[in-house]
């Protein structure tokens, strides 16, 4: 068997994969973010191996014989992230997400600085991204910047506890703009104008190549072997990807999880950064792919439940139920600013045709069809040569809602297939990638497309709605953006 780690936004996913890729059994644990300013998003790294930890022993309880046999394990986890650690491998403050806004100044220095950074990193500097999050510190932290060794991605720091070893892979270390994507390795240039060296960077090796074994303290712990191998995994979003086995030119898909994308596998390296696609190493060799990412993806679903005192599945079905799907109200979903197609740290939310009858389930139906915009946001950038694709499969929490993905469909005018566990998301693919690390080669072979659960074709007459509805919802925002910030 292998373990499929996912150290998640909102939660760390653990699954165990059986020899025929079945997932076992998974457990996820909870957890929040601080913003202790306007556009600060940050995390302790503990909280990822404490979550671990406490997913890894519920499981080992319930599967003590399956877990007996667990061969290898596989990391995936949110892109991004900045962890600075200090000589003793102590991170020396909170780790710096994926959707912080602070590094917005930064990244136009770094733009200016470097002009082809958009071809040799994949996408132009964008906040959120790691490079220009060091050069904030350096500027705005310099004691802390000044303690810095080195600097990890969020899944590496779960790796350093069970391994003890500093390494990424190349489809995580994509996310930084310090890797050239096309070479697959480190960017002098790129880490120079972030004020750092190679020095500062962990060792780089491809998803399914293997990091290290576990330390015997963590060995000891979870009762596993101390030569249980652990592989170098990758980014949530190219993890997610082996998870539905998108591996080759053009296999495409959704994901509907914290933050959304569109993501289309290539077999050569080919950037888009005037459109802002990400052009990123997979995580296979000799593969790379172009996405689209949406901070906001199912994330305000979330929000508004929580809002609202009730689970999301309550404000799906509700806007199943009571909803014509006529509505007025329209939804601007960008509660933590947007990457594409805006590149807008201080974007903001806002319900727009709202009136003394509009009642919850018009609000969760005008959400539902914001996020579904902005997914044609990213399709439109992803589409500048005609459609990359013929469908696309949907992963990620979103992608339980029939209702969801057949609007989705209908907005996109695109086919869309639900999976069968489509909901894993990336620790399914984390576990794959053990498994071919462990086994040797054998890619196609483990990297499969789960069965469809149901395909949704986009229906003719709510194409046409949703086409006239989504100019009024750009429109929308035009109008607005003068206002933000
Ligand atoms: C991808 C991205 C998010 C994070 C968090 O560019 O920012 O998908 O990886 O999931």
């Amino acid at each position: 068997t292998y373990l499929g780690i996912d150290i998640g936004t909102s939660a760390v996913k653990v699954i165990l994969m059986g020899e025929n890729g079945d997932v076992l059994d998974s457990q996820s644990e909870s957890y929040g973010f601080d913003s202790p300013h306007s556009l600060w998003r940050e995390q302790n790294p503990e909280i990822w191996w404490t979550g671990t930890r406490a997913a890894m022993t519920k499981i080992r309880t319930r599967q003590s014989y399956a877990w007996s046999a667990v061969a290898g394990i596989g990391l995936s986890g949110q892109m991004h992230g900045a962890v600075c650690l200090d000589q003793q491998n102590n991170p020396v403050r909170p780790a710096i997400l994926w959707n912080d806004g602070r590094a917005f100044k930064e990244c136009d220095t770094l733009n200016q600085q470097l002009p082809h950074l958009g071809e040799s990193s994949g996408v132009p500097a964008m906040p959120g991204f790691t490079a220009p999050k060091l050069l904030w510190l350096k500027q705005f932290e310099p004691d802390t910047f000044s303690k810095i060794h080195k600097v990890i991605l969020p899944k590496d720091y779960v790796r350093l506890k069970l391994t003890g070893e500093l390494c990424t892979d190349v489809s995580d270390a994509a996310g930084t703009l310090w890797l050239n994507e096309h070479l697959r390795s480190w960017d002098e240039n790129v880490l120079a104008a972030s004020g750092i060296t190679t020095s500062h960077m962990p060792k780089l090796i491809e998803g399914n190549e293997i990091s290290g074994t576990l330390t015997v303290e963590t060995a000891v712990e979870f009762g596993l072997s101390i030569e249980t191998p652990v592989c170098g995994g990758g980014g949530d979003a190219a993890v997610g990807g082996i998870g539905i086995g998108a591996i080759n030119e053009g296999d495409a898909f959704v994901s509907l999880g914290t933050s959304g994308q569109i993501f289309v596998a290539k077999e050569r390296y080919v950037a888009n950064p005037q459109k802002l696609v990400h052009a990123f190493a997979h995580a296979i060799p000799d593969r790379w792919y172009q996405m689209a990412c949406l901070l906001n993806g199912a994330s305000p679903l979330a929000w508004f439940g929580s809002i609202c005192g009730q689970p999301v599945p309550t404000l799906l079905e509700e806007a199943e139920q009571h909803g014509t799907g006529n509505g007025s109200e329209m939804f601007l979903p960008y509660l933590s600013g947007e990457r594409t197609p805006h590149n807008n740290p201080f974007a903001t939310g806002s319900f727009q045709g709202v009136t003394s009858t509009t009642e919850r389930h018009h609000m969760t139906q005008a959400i539902l069809e914001g996020i579904a915009y902005s997914l044609r946001d990213c399709l439109n950038a992803l589409s500048e040569d005609g459609l990359p694709f013929q469908e696309l499969g949907a992963i990620g929490g979103g992608a339980r809602s029939r209702y969801w993905l057949q609007m989705i469909a209908d907005v996109l005018e695109v086919p869309i297939n639900q999976y069968v566990g489509g909901e894993t998301g990336p620790a399914l693919g984390a576990a794959r990638l053990a498994m071919i690390s462990v086994q040797g080669g054998r890619l196609e072979e483990v990297c499969t497309t789960p069965a469809v659960s149901e395909a949704f074709q986009p229906k003719a007459d709510r194409q046409a709605y949703h086409r006239e509805k989504y100019q009024i919802f750009t429109d929308y925002y035009r109008r607005l953006e003068p206002t933000m910030g």
